[in-house]
């Protein structure tokens, strides 16, 4: 396709969208007076204006049921997140019974390293990405250190080859079987958070389980983002939260995914708690836990149903546009940013290099050569929320839902004019 860096040429790509209708259905901060043209929803969505309608559901169930509306509010409280799993399912290519709704990210991925890094004598590594997102590093070392291990025996890093910005699949694929049957657990981040690299699950999944490792994917910066198979990748487990592209609010309930081979099983080791036994016998009070036949199992208190209301609200409206629609946007809006800030480029003479390869979601990092946290500052002063990570990278990340092809164009004549401005 060829694009052109005008008004005009943006504003003709918005009318054929047939997903520009759904801006009006989020917030927007404003600046000077306008909204922003906001890049960071691969760190906080915009809020969907259906949100709070289902939150103020359950304040009024609240206030008129008191403990009642566990079973007679509307939509019930005690199997609330029941209603997740069908759009979620669909948005990470799973099984119904795969998926559930829990917690936060690192929590999850914690509960789920319990089921599924069970080191022994001969096979005790964990094989992750150098730079892994800190959570995940601090996840990690503190489970082996929990197990008796020592972190540097026993995380094993795949590194980037010397002045490349991003992973090579073969690289990670020679690291597995470098470990071989001492590899126990391979944990990866599905979208890379800094670059933005989307990972050949498939192949590394793949290769891990062929050496007899447990794969699980954080896929915090997946979710939502691009096309995810996690049944048919026959990926172990996989969890993700759901404030950054799924738009449920700051610091929301996170989703896990555990494939349906251990499902319906008493001897996978779990922490576990009263939400995850039967439902049909769970308030007989027993006591002996007797796990949900899906992912349920892992679910250990009954659910933060105020935090699962705007996450279920935010997922209607995936229901309703389909990951199909969003994923088309995405790949063109990602492209038409990346031709406005090579457009830009050639303008000023300058500068910027995108360091995030072609596999990839709608995030774009942007080593910002030669400029500096200034030209981040005058983006925001202008309107412009985007993110700034040390040294010197921008990420924009163009969420298709609320995006538009006209917000690149202003960005561009943004940024052209905070360059030149200097
Ligand atoms: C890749 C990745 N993993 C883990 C986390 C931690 O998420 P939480 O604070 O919800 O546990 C984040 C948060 O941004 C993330 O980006």
């Amino acid at each position: 396709m060829e694009f052109q860096n005008t008004l005009s040429y943006a504003q003709n790509l918005d009318s054929k969208d047939s997903l520009h209708k759904y801006r009006d259905q989020f917030y927007y901060p404003k600046v000077n007076g306008k909204e922003v043209i906001y890049f960071t929803g691969n760190s906080l969505g915009l809020q969907p204006k259906n949100s709070k309608e289902y939150v103020d559901e359950v304040m009024r169930d609240w206030a008129e049921l008191a403990v009642e509306g566990h079973f007679y509010a509307d939509k019930p409280w005690w199997d609330y997140h029941e209603r997740l799993v069908e759009p979620l399912a669909k948005i990470v290519g799973a099984k119904t019974e795969e998926v559930s709704v829990m917690n936060t990210l690192t929590v999850n991925l914690h509960l789920l390293m319990v089921s599924f890094y069970r080191p022994t004598h001969k096979r005790f590594k964990i094989l992750c990405e150098e730079k892994a997102f800190p959570s995940d590093q601090y996840m990690l070392q503190s489970q082996v250190r929990f197990h008796g291990l020592n972190p540097q025996d026993t995380i094993v890093e795949v590194k980037k080859r010397d002045g490349e910005h991003s992973w090579r699949t073969e690289d990670i694929i020679a690291k597995i079987e470098e470990i071989g049957d001492e590899l126990a657990l391979l944990l990866i981040g599905g979208v890379n958070y800094y670059n933005g690299q989307v990972f050949d699950m498939k192949a590394i999944t793949a290769a891990g389980k062929a050496n007899g490792a447990f794969v699980g994917w954080d896929l915090a910066h997946a979710a939502g983002n691009i096309e995810l198979k996690l049944h048919d990748w026959e990926v172990d487990f996989a969890a993700w939260c759901s404030y950054k592209y799924m738009n449920s609010g700051p610091g929301n309930a996170s989703g896990i995914f555990v494939h349906q081979r251990y499902l319906d099983r008493k001897d996978i080791p779990r922490f576990e708690g009263w939400w995850g036994t039967k439902k049909e016998t769970r308030f007989l009070m027993k006591p002996e836990f007797d796990p949900m036949a899906n992912a349920d199992a892992w679910q250990l208190s009954n659910a933060p149903i105020l935090s699962v209301a705007p996450y279920l609200a935010s997922l209607q409206l995936f229901e309703e546009v389909g990951m199909k629609a969003l994923l088309e946007k995405q790949k063109l809006i990602t492209a038409y940013l990346e031709f406005i800030l090579k457009k830009v480029d050639d303008q000023v003479a300058s500068t910027f290099e995108i360091i995030t390869p072609k596999e990839r979601g709608c995030q774009l990092s942007v080593f910002l050569h030669g400029e500096g946290k200034s030209l981040f500052d005058y983006l925001m002063k202008n309107g412009v929320i985007t993110d700034w990570r040390e040294p010197n990278v921008i990420r924009l990340a163009p969420a298709p839902f609320y995006c538009s092809f006209e917000d690149m164009f202003r960005f561009g004549e943004i940024l052209k004019a905070g360059i030149l401005s200097k």
